[in-house]
């Protein structure tokens, strides 16, 4: 007899990952966290082995990866894309290994390849005689979507291959993946065009390669690392995976740098334990390592789990970045948005190398509907260096004395009464003089994003508003060096650095500080169509709601918040004491009576430069006076190529324009730009 309560758990299990799976690969909108899904799988894997006779054909636990979904044509692969085995323990990872000891002998002394797991999207490229034909997404592992025009916008894909060593047909599999920078700087312009932000650079990756236009692609700066050769026609001489990497790197891809192989299982388990503290520092996200048969030839032999999983790589997966606490009490903060701000204050716990005391809790919707309640055992997750966020509570752990949250009815700095407008999950105090709002809307102005005043972080920000010192932006402009030094903390040189670097703030262009003063649902992309539009504050504080909404990229929704932003008296009074500060509040602020060597030309940045990243060479070309276009066309006056400039590069050729290197670029801009 087979015990009911089980089979309904299996059922709902079953369930729940089936809708996870859909939500994850056919929506792009993960509902659960990665670490809630893996507790789920395994929780099934679990059931299932120790019931075989109640697997079933349709369990998630039998298929490879996500159903395709049906917009895209489909196509097959040469060879099935595998998925890997997780290992989340020391002991998983030795298991694996003497899985395949008891296999072949051999494997005891053979060499392993450790590498990173970079969490993106699998991709399959098929190359015709060295040339790019077909590009194909994992699917369910045998069949794909064909994303041909998407991984064309790719710039890390290389159309046609250097050198002529490659078998006839192959393909070429890696991963599809977006670093966590880019993911910012796509979702402030997301944010700007009044679009969800993506959740993470694993979803926005998927979602973009199976867009159904290339500009998207494009735009979410997509890149690439190669992992694997699959020859379909004529062969490959390769005895290692080593070797393999290197062929790749010598055909022109992206390879992750930091594979290594090492000479048995004890060395690939030091390996991984000295990446446990570290791989959150590589700037994509990477979930664990995965461990491989260095041997193509034992590779083979060894073989798959019933042609789904290999047996010769396991992932070796972080799961250390969850763990369970006590959810001592919820705090109340308020945003610059003045949006609600709910903080868990945690009984400390180790995750991931760090003590976490403090998490998120999102908004109330989040808190009721996964019924958050003080006192409660929670599950904390803390991924890369982001804020550490409370996935739920664990219901069986309850006494009963645990304590449902009401959120306040007023704002905890102010009083103001909080409002919730019409279908936001959030409520929000609308006092703009609020002192909660200040603090952050502080930390924001003076960030990078915004008036970049170095030296004055969110400690300094709190000091300077419990000394009274300041209230808003408008009186850092006031600030003197006496009063600084006066302060815990302040030397005379650390006073002069900051009024030095609040001195030099004033010359911010306009798009600084549109983004600085924290508009909700506007950007730094919108902020700087409105800069160039408008050119100075006055001239956007007088414009109509149809001039602003002219612009590209700027809907009602910026347009409505931007005008009632500028409308609030208190808001009126602020912007004309930083004029008084002297803050520039015009786009060419900095122009003015500079020298702009670039003026008037249109350049195109390619490649990775040796010193400047992209938003940096752009920001001091346009402050030059020139302009960066993202694609090389006859109008191109410059192409700036770095390291593995790509097409860009060969179009520029093509049309016989210029091409210079980073520090030819500087020495145009004339030393310090
Ligand atoms: S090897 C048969 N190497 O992880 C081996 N996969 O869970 C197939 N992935 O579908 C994959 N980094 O999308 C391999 N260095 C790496 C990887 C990697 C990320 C992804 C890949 C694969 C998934 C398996």
């Amino acid at each position: 007899m087979t015990d009911p309560s089980l089979m309904a758990e299996l059922e709902s299990l079953r369930r729940q990952i089936e809708g996870a799976n859909r939500a994850y690969h056919d929506l792009d909108a993960p509902e659960i966290s990665d670490a809630e899904y893996d507790v789920l799988f395994r929780r099934l894997q679990s059931l299932e082995s120790s019931h075989p006779e109640l697997v079933t054909p349709d369990s998630p636990t039998q298929r490879i990866g996500g159903t395709p979904a049906t917009h895209l044509p489909k196509a097959p692969h040469a060879a099935p894309m595998l998925s890997l085995d997780n290992a989340f323990t020391t002991e998983e990872l030795m298991a694996w290994h003497q899985r395949m000891v008891r296999l072949d002998g051999r494997v005891t002394t053979t060499r392993l390849a450790v590498e990173v797991k970079i969490d993106g999207a699998a991709l399959s490229l098929t190359y015709l005689h060295g040339v790019l034909e077909r590009a194909v997404t994992r699917g369910n592992g045998a069949i794909g979507e064909e994303i041909t025009g998407n991984a064309r916008a790719i710039a890390d894909i290389p159309l046609t291959i250097t050198g002529d060593d490659w078998p006839e047909v192959m393909e070429v599999r890696g991963e599809v993946y977006i670093p966590r920078q880019s993911l910012e700087t796509v979702n402030a312009e997301r944010e700007a065009m009044d679009l969800d932000p993506l959740q993470n650079p694993r979803n926005a990756a998927a979602g973009a390669l199976r867009a159904l236009d290339p500009a998207e692609a494009r735009r979410r700066r997509l890149r690439f690392f190669a992992y694997q050769v699959v020859p379909v026609e004529g062969t490959l001489e390769i005895p290692t995976h080593e070797a393999m990497l290197e062929q790749l790197v010598t055909w022109g891809f992206p390879v992750e740098p930091h594979h290594q192989t090492v000479q048995g299982i004890d060395d690939a388990v030091a390996l991984v334990e000295e990446w446990s503290e570290t791989i959150r520092t590589l700037p994509f996200d990477a979930d664990g390592l995965v461990v491989k048969v260095d041997d193509l030839a034992l590779r083979e032999e060894l073989g798959t789990v019933s042609g789904r999983i290999p047996r010769w790589a396991i992932a070796r997966k972080f799961p250390a970045e969850s763990a369970t606490t006590r959810l001592l009490d919820i705090e109340v903060n308020i945003g610059r948005t003045g949006a609600l701000a709910p903080t868990a204050l945690l009984e400390p716990v180790r995750i991931g190398g760090v003590t976490v005391t403090r998490a998120t809790l999102h908004n109330e919707e989040i808190i009721a509907q996964r019924d958050v309640r003080i006192g409660d055992v929670v599950e904390v997750i803390r991924s890369g260096d982001v804020i550490p966020k409370v996935l739920g509570p664990d219901r069986r752990q309850r006494t009963g004395d645990e304590q449902p949250w009401t959120p306040p009815a007023t704002c905890p700095y102010c009083e103001t009464p909080l409002s919730r407008p019409e279908g936001e999950v959030n409520r929000y105090c609308l006092n703009a003089r609020c002192p909660g709002r200040a603090f952050e809307g502080l930390v924001h102005f003076v960030s990078k994003a915004g008036m970049d005043i170095q030296g004055l972080g969110p400690e300094r920000v709190r000091q300077l508003l419990a000394e009274a010192l300041i209230t808003d932006p408008a009186d850092l402009y006031s600030l003197r060096s006496e009063q600084l030094v006066a302060l815990e903390g302040f030397a005379e040189q650390s006073a002069t650095a900051l009024i030095d670097a609040i001195e030099a703030s004033r010359s911010r262009p306009l798009r600084a500080l549109l983004t600085a003063i924290g508009v909700r649902h506007l950007g730094a992309a919108a902020a700087k169509s409105l800069a160039r539009r408008f050119g100075t504050m006055a001239a956007l504080r007088a414009a109509t709601q149809a001039e602003i909404e002219a612009l590209d990229g700027i809907g009602p929704a910026i347009s409505g918040s931007l005008l009632g932003y500028l409308a609030d008296p208190a808001v009126a009074e602020m912007l004309d004491r930083l004029a008084d500060g002297g803050v520039a509040q015009r786009e060419d602020a900095i122009e003015v009576g500079g020298h702009r060597p670039l003026a008037g030309l249109i350049l195109v940045l390619t490649g990775t430069l040796p010193t400047l990243t992209k938003a940096e060479a752009t920001e001091r070309i346009e402050r030059a006076g020139g302009t960066v276009k993202s694609s090389v066309s006859r109008k191109t006056s410059l192409v700036v190529a770095g390291e593995d400039a790509g097409s860009k590069l060969s179009r520029a050729g093509e049309l016989g324009i210029e091409v210079i290197d980073e520090a030819e670029l500087l020495r145009r801009l004339g030393g310090d730009g």
